[in-house]
């Protein structure tokens, strides 16, 4: 296993700990949060955690937790959930994130949203002090809008460039069957809150990877010594 992939193990084991039995938890998508959901199967499996009802961030995470018989619960049936666990591209010290690596956020941000508590799972390469500095900001345009929306953003300081498929001709196509517009404003993004809801006023889209004021708590794996390890820094003011 290479040192990223025993940090992201080792941070999504400790974050099966936060969970406990008779929770609806959301199951959140991309590699981390798919190692956190099949460790949650194997405590299920043993009877360690009882009575747990998922709601899927995606069709990734959907088809695992079928795969792995975790029971599942339609997102518009609930009121609330207790807690979502998802990972992260980008975490800054205020705990402001960028999400949608996966092309995912659209349905990440509503469970997130309806979550009690949403609990964050990155290896160390994830923490930033600024955003969108390297990784690119993903925004969902409905298909027949990327290019309008495309220059738009242009006008904001921002270079986007409409996502590719690798093993398919042709654009990413979400979970919704929309498009992604990768995202780099040439000074980074200082005021996510903003920006945030800028990027989601502009006619055709549906929805941006900044999660601004939702996460409560973010586990960090890390290697130390050899050994993966996990700590949970303090949220900057
Ligand atoms: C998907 C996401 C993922 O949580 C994010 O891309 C992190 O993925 P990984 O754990 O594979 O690095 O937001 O839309």
């Amino acid at each position: 296993m290479d040192s990223q992939t025993q940090m992201k193990q080792v941070v999504a084991d400790a974050a099966i700990r936060e969970v406990k039995s008779d929770m609806v938890l959301g199951l959140g998508s991309g590699s981390t949060a798919a190692l956190m959901i099949k460790s949650l199967a194997d405590e299920i499996r043993s009877g360690k955690l009882q009575n747990i009802k998922g709601v899927a961030t995606s069709f990734q995470s959907e088809v695992l937790a079928l795969e792995l018989d975790i029971p599942l619960i339609d997102l518009a049936s609930l009121s609330q959930i207790d807690l979502a666990i998802d990972g992260a591209d980008e975490v800054d010290p205020g705990f402001q994130l960028i999400k949608g690596g996966g092309a995912c956020h659209v349905r990440e941000k509503l469970v997130a949203s309806k979550a009690n508590q949403l609990l964050i799972v990155v290896d160390e390469t994830k923490l930033v002090q600024n955003l969108n500095k390297s990784f690119p900001l993903p925004v969902e345009v409905i298909p027949n809008a990327w290019k309008q929306v495309q220059e738009v953003i242009s006008e904001m300081n921002g270079n986007s460039s409409l996502r590719m498929a690798t093993k398919k001709a042709g654009p990413v196509v979400t979970d919704q069957g929309n498009l992604i517009l990768d995202v780099l404003f040439n000074d980074g993004i200082k005021n996510p809150k903003d920006i945030e809801m800028k990027i989601n006023n502009i006619p055709g889209v549906l929805e941006n990877g900044l999660f601004v004021d939702l996460t409560d708590k973010v586990l960090v794996g890390k290697i130390e010594d050899n050994i993966p390890v996990v700590y949970s820094p303090s949220r900057a003011t």
